[in-house]
């Protein structure tokens, strides 16, 4: 256990969350820290909504807490809290990893989109140049959606059962990348035309879930991703496959996203 050889030296990081049962990054990063023999540990940080507030005024006052990662139901409250936030957490009004600095600001930023882009990256698919059907338009989605604009994707349509969130992501995602063409639907997602579907909604997670696409109706070369990860083959990824569709799973993303929030908290997960 990475937790016996903590001394008086070791940096300390959290993730704050509540409940905190479900959470998995305590493993992955202890294990990276022991593995690559940094010195550091990552705590579970169970912490209620209501003392959010009140639990980050006491981490900033811990100056050997360094940074934490966050995850539900605090990635929007705590966007608030910040002193500063990067640009993908102004934009999608949410963080999931905050750093403490020395000269006492909290900065917050969120990693969902980078880490999807560079997760696809390392499978080899690149959003330049590319046309994009995204289903959803929830916390992932949104984060999802600035960042396949940002990497350089032609046009993005954004299909939501609640079509006036679509519509309103696809608004503020044009304002900030105009060269992108986006539009946001609601009915039915058809996704015709276009290189790459992603699913960015719950649909998947339980077996009997309805699909969140309907294959039948795409081209043949589309590839199909996920970011869902567990299961790692959703029936949306099975049937696709089934059916010729390069797939992209959802694990890449998470890989990616610690190496991101690790790095961004000040220590790399580097040997
Ligand atoms: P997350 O933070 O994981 O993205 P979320 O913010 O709750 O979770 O967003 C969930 C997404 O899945 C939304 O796009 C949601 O659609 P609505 O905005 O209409 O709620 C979508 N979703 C969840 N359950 C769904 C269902 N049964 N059918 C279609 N879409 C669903």
């Amino acid at each position: 256990m990475p937790t016996l050889n903590i001394t008086g030296k070791t940096d300390l990081y959290g993730i704050i969350a509540h409940p905190t049962d479900h959470v998995r990054a305590p493993m992955v990063f202890n294990s990276a820290y022991e593995r690559l023999g940094i010195d550091a540990v990552m705590l579970p940080l169970n912490v209620a909504p209501e003392t959010l507030a009140m639990a980050v005024a006491g981490l900033r006052a811990v100056i050997n807490l360094k940074g934490a990662a966050v995850t539900v139901p605090h990635k929007v409250e705590i966007a608030k809290l910040c002193d500063r936030l990067g640009d993908n957490g102004r934009r999608v009004g949410a963080v999931n990893a905050v750093r403490f600095d020395r000269d006492g600001c909290m900065y917050g930023d969120n990693f969902d989109g980078q880490g999807y882009i560079s997760g696809m990256k390392a499978a080899g698919f690149d959003f330049a140049d590319k046309s994009i059907f995204q289903v959803g338009a929830g916390g992932a989605g949104r984060a999802i959606a600035f960042a396949v604009a940002q990497a350089g994707a032609t046009s993005l349509t954004i299909s939501n059962r609640t079509a006036t969130k679509a519509e309103a992501l696809a608004a503020r995602v044009r304002k900030e990348f105009p060269d992108c063409v986006v539009t946001g639907t609601g009915g039915e997602a058809v996704g015709k035309g276009v290189d790459i579907v992603i699913n960015t909604t719950l649909l998947g997670l339980h077996e009997g879930d309805q699909l969140p696409i309907d294959l039948g109706r795409l081209d043949p070369g589309t590839a199909v991703s996920e970011i869902i990860m567990v299961p790692e083959q959703t029936a949306l990824l099975k049937q696709a496959k089934a059916k010729g569709h390069p797939i992209y799973f959802g694990r890449p993303m998470l890989d990616e996203q610690v190496r991101l929030i690790a790095e961004f908290m000040g220590c790399p997960l580097t040997g």
